[in-house]
């Protein structure tokens, strides 16, 4: 991901970004304060964990537009429309007082913030549109993330690649959307569009109906949401903040989603509403990827921090934790039964370790590559090379895998079982298709419009 790309690739994308914040400012200093787009987020992101129907506190919720307006044990009217003075809300989180500001525990919201919600309510306290009853995330407004060019003038490197249920369309994170197209040939089906700048991680639905996104800006802004494959409107709203989100996928059963980080968090969300049922032990950098365990027990995390951990899904106690790489973990999978675990990093070695134990089982190296992705496959796993080479792992040959080749960096890869089908990103913009078995190459494109 990150570290894939090269510095003149980030200097241009980052010129690309930088010249987003100065004119979002502007313009919202400009308009009056809208529900969705202003309000909604800092109730998402600060204040929901603490007000909703697994957790009341105060008997007040904030799941819904109906339950907002309801006064928990204090009796006192949460939003009075015209008037922020009368809203219990402004004396909860502008009171002077560590021990009963909202959010409780929390840093205060930001002046900023508290104007947001002020001028909001000041305005009339408008909240229409939707129903009453429908999730709060239901208000985000698409689109915010800013418009995917109508026409790509540089490909963008492929940071996220995922196959449909049935393996006939590939999702591909682009600028600001996310590009769904066939299989076989490339041809673009559909965009689906206003997500942040940059997409770092997709993840289908096993029952197809879903893509998991995970997007942002570092040190900006970020957000993982759950789209309608079908045409990307809004699902759930996972989580988002000031950094962008860095992995993101489905359990096994599609019950639920695991969310990763810059920030370091691992958050496991209820795949129907978005809730957040838990939050693993924090990593210290970075998290670059997330697996679940085949019987959707436990996560396996890879971080910037050095480390890789295992956690349990459920309850977020921390497992075990492997620090044998001593440099950067770009991936990790588990084996069949989750006894064992496999990472790569930036030392340039593909690790195979127990979870019981703390020391290496088995080392491979190929070159100079960095493996800087992986995804699991029946009886191994798929990396990414930094030297082209697409590879298959067999648990039982590590060291020997087949190898998929190809010039530039890869950077994503893919797998779908309908065909036994392998597909790898490439640093510049490139995908390439080959069949598991022969490594016969099925197609091979460039997925933005306007680039050949
Ligand atoms: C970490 C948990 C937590 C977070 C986060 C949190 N609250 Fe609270 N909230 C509480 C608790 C606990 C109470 C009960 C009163 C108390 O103990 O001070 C409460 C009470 C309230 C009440 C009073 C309900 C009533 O009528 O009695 C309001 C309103 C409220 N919170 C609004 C917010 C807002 C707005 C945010 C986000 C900016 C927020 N809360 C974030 C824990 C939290």
């Amino acid at each position: 991901m990150e570290a894939a790309l090269n510095p003149l690739a980030k200097a241009l994308l980052w010129s690309a970004f930088c010249l987003v914040p100065a004119a979002v400012a502007q313009e919202s200093a400009m308009r009056k304060a809208d529900f969705g787009r202003d309000v909604v987020p800092i109730l998402l992101e600060r204040c929901l964990g603490c007000h909703q129907e697994s957790k009341a506190k105060g008997r007040y919720r904030m799941d819904s537009v109906a339950q907002l307006r309801l006064a928990g044990t204090s009796g006192e009217v949460p939003v009075v429309p015209g008037d922020p003075g009368a809203s219990s809300w402004m004396h909860w989180i502008t009171s002077q007082d560590p021990e009963e500001r909202m959010p409780k525990d929390g840093a205060p919201l930001t002046a900023d913030e508290i104007e947001r919600i002020r001028s909001w309510i000041q305005g009339g306290a408008v909240m229409e549109g939707k129903s009453a009853d429908a999730a709060l995330s239901a208000w985000l407004p698409r689109g915010a993330g800013g418009v995917a060019p109508v026409a790509y003038r540089h490909p963008v490197p492929i940071a996220a690649l995922t196959f449909s249920g049935d393996g006939s369309e590939l999702a591909v994170g682009a600028f600001r959307e996310v590009l769904v197209v066939e299989t076989l040939g490339g041809g673009l089906k559909r965009r689906l569009p206003g997500l942040p700048d940059r997409i770092t991680a997709l993840d289908w639905s096993p029952d197809g109906a879903s893509l998991a996104v995970a997007a942002g800006s570092p040190g900006r802004q970020g957000e993982a949401v759950l789209l309608h494959a079908s045409d990307g409107t809004l699902r759930a709203w996972l989580r988002g903040g000031a950094d962008v989100l860095t992995a993101v996928r489905f359990s096994p059963d599609g019950s639920r989603i695991a969310v990763g980080g810059a920030d370091g968090v691992v958050s496991v969300h209820d795949a129907a509403s978005g809730t957040r049922r838990v939050a693993l032990p924090p990593h210290s950098d970075w998290v670059l990827s997330l697996a679940w365990s085949g019987d959707g027990k436990r996560l396996v995390s890879a971080s910037r921090d050095r480390t890789v951990r295992v956690a349990d899904a459920a309850s977020g106690e921390a497992v075990s934790s492997f620090t044998e790489h001593g440099a950067v973990v770009f991936a990790a999978e588990f084996n069949v039964d989750a006894g064992r675990v496999v990472s790569s990093g930036k030392d340039r070695r593909l690790r195979v370790w127990e979870v019981a134990g703390s020391d290496s089982k088995t080392v491979a190296s190929f070159g100079d590559a960095e493996l800087t992705s992986m995804v699991s496959v029946p009886d191994g796993f798929l990396t990414a090379g930094t030297d082209g080479v697409v590879r298959r792992h067999s648990w039982k040959s590590v060291q020997k895998p087949r190898e998929f080749r190809s010039a530039g960096r890869a950077t994503a890869v893919a797998w779908t079982s309908v065909g036994e089908r392998v597909a790898g990103g490439f640093q510049d913009g490139w995908i390439r298709i080959w069949t598991a078995g022969e490594a016969a190459s099925v197609s091979e494109f460039r997925p933005f419009p306007g680039i050949r």
